[in-house]
């Protein structure tokens, strides 16, 4: 098997592990002080987050190759490089996720792990950035998803060293600095996967469609540079809580509804949009950029209210935190992902088979009460923190009972539907697809 193809597969297997991890901690917030002695939620967070955001890198890592290699006829430069990433993820992984499990931490959030496991990433991610360079060869009237896949290799990398800094001492010592780096760190390393990911949405559009006009355009070009402005510059809503020059407030609040462009830009494509989907309806991967579109949409108007910073303050610490890096891991990353494992895994499967339907339904569908029954919990919760008269916690927690139990079952409904899919990719992998159709 090719080597983007196993990140693929090891990808889709971290999801499966970051599933279970995930149902695992909602049972913890249902039933506080469950498995509490062996596997508490300190241990089941992290393994759930750090499986999930595996899936997302080894995934878009997986396409930018397949992609690179389609589009390059030349094929790619040094392949033993694309083999050596694969090995650093591959030792690194199953490290980071028994270091949790025995309760060896040393990190940071998103990053519990101990520092040095850190390593072997960063040695496959600088292979990644040299056979990338090497294959592309050079850059002039290279189309936009080039640019886009370019530059996220480039920022990840950045940014995942950045948010290391706080082991210099220097960074360290000052706890206001340490903050506002590690939270820019983290909000420009989504922005640098998004790249990868996006890049990827526009090279697959141009395939599906046979129309390579969209991604040498001159919109596509400044829709790439706004995205990179926002990458750069859009993390400082992170920091809002944080006592630092109100001058920064001011700067990220203006960077953040630079996004109202984009957002303007769907809204007016919308019904193109629509109307280009009764052509493409019957293939699978064009369901999942329909659906990532539907929750792009979704996402973006709730960031944009994250981002104005009185609504920050009532934000802030609650479950609308969650609800929004979730609804855009799951609604966004995860869709359009699931749209290039199927164009690269798939065999141009087309949506007829009721596997399909089912699982692509109830992981849309769970999705959404999935993510309003955090929404709600955060909402509440906000009120309470703003509460003066401040009644106590566990009355508070009593009220958000019931959005916790939706929220479990959603979720499992949710993790169900992946694994219906996962089950057809299986079988069609293995050209048994027509039995269950
Ligand atoms: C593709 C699937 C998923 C992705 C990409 C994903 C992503 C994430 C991310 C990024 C966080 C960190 C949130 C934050 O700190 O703001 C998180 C937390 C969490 N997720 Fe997921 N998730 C997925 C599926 C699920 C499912 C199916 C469940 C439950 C059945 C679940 C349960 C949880 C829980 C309990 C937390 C911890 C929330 C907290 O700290 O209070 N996740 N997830």
């Amino acid at each position: 098997m090719e080597t983007s193809k196993k990140f693929i597969v090891l990808a889709l297997i971290m999801l499966g592990f970051g599933l279970l991890f995930g149902i695992l901690g909602t049972f913890q917030y249902v039933l506080p002080g469950f498995l509490k002695t062996v596997f508490s939620f300190e241990k089941t967070r992290p393994l759930h987050v750090s499986s999930v955001v595996f899936w997302i890198i080894l995934a878009a890592a997986g396409v930018v190759q397949n992609y690179l290699n389609e589009c390059f006829k030349k094929g790619m430069k040094y392949p033993i490089l694309t083999k050596i990433q694969y090995w650093m993820f591959l030792s690194a992984i199953p490290l980071i996720l028994i270091s949790y499990i025995l309760g060896i931490f040393g990190g940071r959030e998103y990053w519990e792990f101990h520092p040095v496991l850190a390593l072997p990433i960063i040695i496959g991610w600088i292979a990644f950035l040299i056979y990338f360079f090497a294959s592309v060869r050079e850059l002039t009237k290279q189309p936009v998803y080039v640019w886009m896949w370019l530059t996220g290799i480039v920022f990840f990398l950045f940014t995942f060293l950045e948010s290391y800094l706080w082991l210099i001492p220097y960074f360290r010592n000052n706890i206001i600095g340490d903050m506002t780096v590690q939270w820019k760190s983290y909000g420009a390393m989504v922005g640098s996967w998004n790249m990868l990911i996006y890049g990827s949405s526009i090279y697959l559009m141009d395939k599906i469609s046979e129309d390579k006009k969209n991604s040498s355009s001159i919109t596509a070009f400044l829709i790439y540079f706004l995205g990179l402005f926002n990458l750069m510059f859009n993390w400082g809503h992170h920091i809002y809580s944080l006592p630092t020059a109100p001058y920064i407030r001011y700067i990220s609040y203006g960077v953040s509804m630079t996004e109202l462009l984009l957002l303007g830009r769907m809204i007016y494509y919308w019904k193109s949009t629509l109307s280009t989907a009764k052509k493409y309806r019957h293939e699978v991967p064009y369901k999942f950029l329909l659906a990532a579109d539907i929750w792009i949409f979704i996402m973006l108007a709730q960031a944009i209210i994250m981002s104005i910073p009185a609504f920050n303050l009532y934000t802030h610490g609650t479950h609308i935190t969650v609800a929004h890096s979730m609804g855009t891991t799951i609604g966004i990353n995860s869709m359009l992902l699931m749209a290039f494992v199927y164009d690269i895994l798939g065999k141009n499967q087309l949506t007829k088979s009721r596997l399909f339907k089912i699982g692509y339904i109830m992981v849309n569908a769970s999705l959404i009460v999935f993510w309003l029954s955090l929404m709600t919990a955060g909402i509440l919760r906000g009120f309470w923190q703003m509460d003066h008269s401040q009644n106590a916690f566990s009355q508070m927690m009593s009220i958000l009972a019931p959005f916790f139990i939706s929220f479990s079952l959603s979720g499992i409904a949710l993790a169900i539907g992946f694994y219906l899919l996962f089950r057809h990719l299986y079988l069609i992998r293995s050209k048994k697809n027509y039995i269950i159709l």
